[in-house]
């Protein structure tokens, strides 16, 4: 073995080596146990050769050493800008949903009346006849009790026209006083149109207690409409006719585009009508077993729908109906 050639070799190959995996390529066929420099170490016998191997073998240890620094420091500055990664760049966008407008008007609509002490009850959606008509004293010839305006399931089975019969069952379990407010879906066999959609929501209300008059009823509803839409509107009541009230009322509130003045959306009138109400019928309140000397009420049936398009100013209807989110995302 020629100690300047494997010197000169191994010290060229070394300085050659491109990555760690070669270097170490050329480690062991230079260092390694079988390498020509540690055979010939093993057989040395006078000490003249073994200075000179020794010399070589630490020569090139020393080079492999520095070149491993090397090579290690240049992959970690490859990796350090290739794989860079900085914390401070904005992330994606994460889009965030949130409630159905309607449903934002169904919480507020609970929490003005939770605020006067009323409660929230939950109605029910599949109804009998019995509450949906004949304790609302609806007469027999009542046109929605045809199949061509109410959905009918089975025989005395029919999806609720309205939220009112929530009042019979409150009323029907337990004596006065009444203080209950009840939202939810309803049901009607309407082909949609601007103003009317088969499904929509309605707030029912219902106040039965001693001494209960006109006033209170008033005094309610125009906390609740000042409540929903502002303390400028101006509301009215104008008389009006159902089965289940007597005196009944229906609420106005003045346009909210023309402040009164008369616009395509109130159609010249000023006032754009919101819901029904009135004093609580002394029919309906013997047919809980209530007694109509003693106790009176009132109670009031408004649609969530028609509050979402007064106070924002929403066309039609379907359109609360139709996901879109480029309305939706509005509100
Ligand atoms: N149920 C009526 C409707 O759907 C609204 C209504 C009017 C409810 C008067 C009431 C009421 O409780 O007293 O048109």
């Amino acid at each position: 073995m020629d100690p300047e050639a494997v010197e000169r070799d191994g010290l060229a190959l070394i300085a050659a080596a491109q990555s760690l995996e070669e270097l170490d390529g050329v480690r062991v066929r230079y260092l390694g146990r079988r390498s020509d420099l540690k055979l010939a170490l093993r057989e040395v016998r006078d000490p003249e050769t073994g200075r000179r191997l020794n010399a070589v073998r630490e020569q090139l240890e020393a080079a492999v050493e520095e070149k491993r620094a090397e090579l290690e420091r240049a992959r970690l500055d490859r990796r350090l800008h290739e794989e860079i990664l900085d914390v401070t760049l904005p992330g994606e966008p994460f889009l965030r949903g949130h409630l159905h407008l309607i449903t934002h008007i169904r919480r507020e609509v609970e929490d003005i009346f939770l605020g006067m002490g009323y409660e929230v009850v939950d109605g029910r959606e599949v109804e009998l006849t019995r509450y949906v008509f004949d304790a609302l004293n609806m007469p027999l010839g009542h046109p929605t009790r045809s199949p061509l305006h109410t959905f009918f399931l089975n025989g005395d089975v029919l999806m609720r026209t309205e939220t009112s019969p929530s009042q019979i069952h409150v009323m029907e379990s337990k004596p006065p006083p009444i203080y209950m407010v009840s939202l939810g879906r309803c049901y009607r066999r309407d082909t949609p149109d601007p103003k009317r959609f088969p499904i929509f929501h309605q707030v029912e209300g219902l106040a039965v207690d001693r001494g209960i008059t006109l006033a209170d009823l008033e005094g309610t509803l125009a906390h609740l409409l000042r409540a929903l839409f502002g303390e400028d509107r101006e509301t009215r009541f104008r008389t009006s006719f159902f089965p289940f009230t007597e005196p009944s009322l229906e609420a106005d509130v003045s346009c909210f585009i023309c402040d009164g003045a008369g616009c395509r959306v109130c159609e010249y009138e000023g006032w754009i009508e919101i819901g029904g109400s009135g004093m609580v019928d002394p029919n309906v309140l013997r047919f809980v077993g209530y007694d109509p000397e003693k106790v009176s009420g009132f109670a009031f049936g408004w649609g969530l729908e028609r509050i979402a398009m007064l106070r924002h100013g929403i066309p039609d209807i379907r359109l609360l109906w139709q996901n879109d989110l480029r309305l939706l995302s509005q509100f």
